[in-house]
């Protein structure tokens, strides 16, 4: 979704600098135009060369190169950049910033743009804590610049303490996020629910799903990458939530609907992404359930329906994960639940539905309006209800 934007990769000379590779790669990989620029350190630990094999652009290490595109390359740069990350950023090079030194390249850059700066900080520990850094890394925060990390573990010193590089995702995240500033659901506030609820029996068991949370957790990224902020209500799952929304973390139906009673108050949309359980158990066995009797119910009963009992001024979007006659059973859901629109799936496909990375959908809105879609990673589908939801957002009647 970023194709076509430009970023402008700092680098500087830390042990960790290897890792730069890897962002220049992912973003490339993501159609964005990655400039690197190395400081004269930087190029100590890796070479121009692996940045130059990712990227298939010349890497600028040299202020006073005579072989360049541009006239001034380092205000070329500046003006192109669609935003400036420094991963890792040193000390020195933090202290240069801070002070508005120009006597590299990229400082010169720095100083020269007026593109967004994302600052990546990765040095030993002692010198993160010194108030000389902190006092530097907070005059860059109050001048607007986003600084990512440091994260806690062993450094390259053999202490232990803050000072490693960021988690490559975690950079990832905040230059989508950056990038995503004023994209089409800039200013709008969305809960998503993902995940399947789980209704404890006793002390160790639960009644559960098949739900892996995929699709919501996908949901949330696609819109924090369109500018939007998300609560992310989740029920457990295997997967790691997206940096940069506020996840809320919950086990049962009764949880989710109390989060999202919580949440929904003030939220612009509500997307119901999580399988939630339609019943539960009466009582929870305080102990263990022992296997004695030959025979053994559970009585269960009915949970609230979450999406059915919000009301208000939100655009409510539902799911239907159907086995046999998916528009009628989900368009039935669409007018019980009184939502806008409604995506549903038949889940009887191997390759659609729980659990895999793809989704086949079809897209029911308020006027009956039927869009099948055909299969697509569900980060696919993710962009396409969110196109939908944008035009709901906007005022539209049909999707
Ligand atoms: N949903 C909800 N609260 C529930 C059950 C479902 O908010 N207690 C939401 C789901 O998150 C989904 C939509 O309602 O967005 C449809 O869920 P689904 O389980 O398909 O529908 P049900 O109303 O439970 O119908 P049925 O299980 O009979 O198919």
């Amino acid at each position: 979704m970023f194709e076509g934007k430009s970023i402008i990769l700092g680098v500087t000379g830390s042990i960790s600098a290897y890792k730069a590779v890897e962002i220049a790669s992912k973003l490339t990989q993501g159609g964005i135009e990655v400039d690197v620029v190395m400081t004269a350190s930087a190029t100590e630990f890796v070479t121009p060369l692996s940045f130059q094999s990712i990227t298939h652009r010349p890497v600028h290490t040299d202020m006073f190169s005579p072989v360049t595109d541009f006239d001034i390359e380092h205000v070329a740069l500046a003006e192109r950049a669609d935003v400036i990350v420094i991963a890792p950023a040193t000390a020195n090079t933090i202290a240069r910033l801070a002070l508005g030194l120009a006597d590299d390249l990229l400082s010169c850059t720095v100083l020269s743009t007026s593109a967004p700066v994302i600052l990546a900080p990765a040095m030993d520990v002692g010198m993160y804590q010194n108030q000389v850094t902190q006092e530097n890394l907070e005059r860059l925060r109050s001048r607007g610049y986003t600084v990512v990390g440091p994260a806690y573990g062993r450094l390259a010193s053999g202490l232990e303490g803050l000072g490693r590089l960021a988690e490559v995702g975690e950079i990832l995240a905040v230059i989508h996020q950056v990038l995503g500033r004023g994209g089409d659901l800039s200013g709008k506030r969305l809960v998503i629910s993902a995940g399947g609820t789980q209704e404890p029996i006793d002390p160790v068991r639960y009644i559960g799903n098949y739900s892996s949370g995929k699709m919501g957790y996908a949901l949330a990224e696609a819109a924090r990458n369109r500018g939007a902020k998300v609560t992310l209500i989740t029920a457990p799952t295997a997967i790691s939530p997206p940096p940069g929304v506020e996840v809320i973390q919950v086990q049962t139906a009764l949880q989710m609907r109390q989060a999202v009673i919580d949440k929904a108050a003030g939220a612009d949309a509500l997307i119901m992404a999580a399988a939630v359980a339609d019943y539960r158990p009466q009582a929870t066995a305080g102990q263990k359930i022992k296997r004695k009797p030959e025979k053994l119910s559970i009585e269960l009963i009915k949970t609230p329906d979450i999406l059915g009992e919000i009301a208000g001024d939100l655009i409510k979007v539902g799911f239907a994960a159907e086995s046999e006659e998916v528009v009628e059973n989900a368009t039935r859901k669409l007018k019980e639940k009184g939502l806008d629109f409604i995506v549903a799936n038949d889940i009887t496909g191997a390759d659609s539905g729980f659990s895999v990375d793809t989704n086949r959908v079809i897209i029911i809105d308020r006027i009956g309006k039927v869009d099948r879609l055909p299969l697509m990673l569900k980060s696919e589908v993710a962009q396409k209800i969110l196109d939908k939801l944008a035009v709901r957002l906007a005022g539209g009647s049909s999707v």
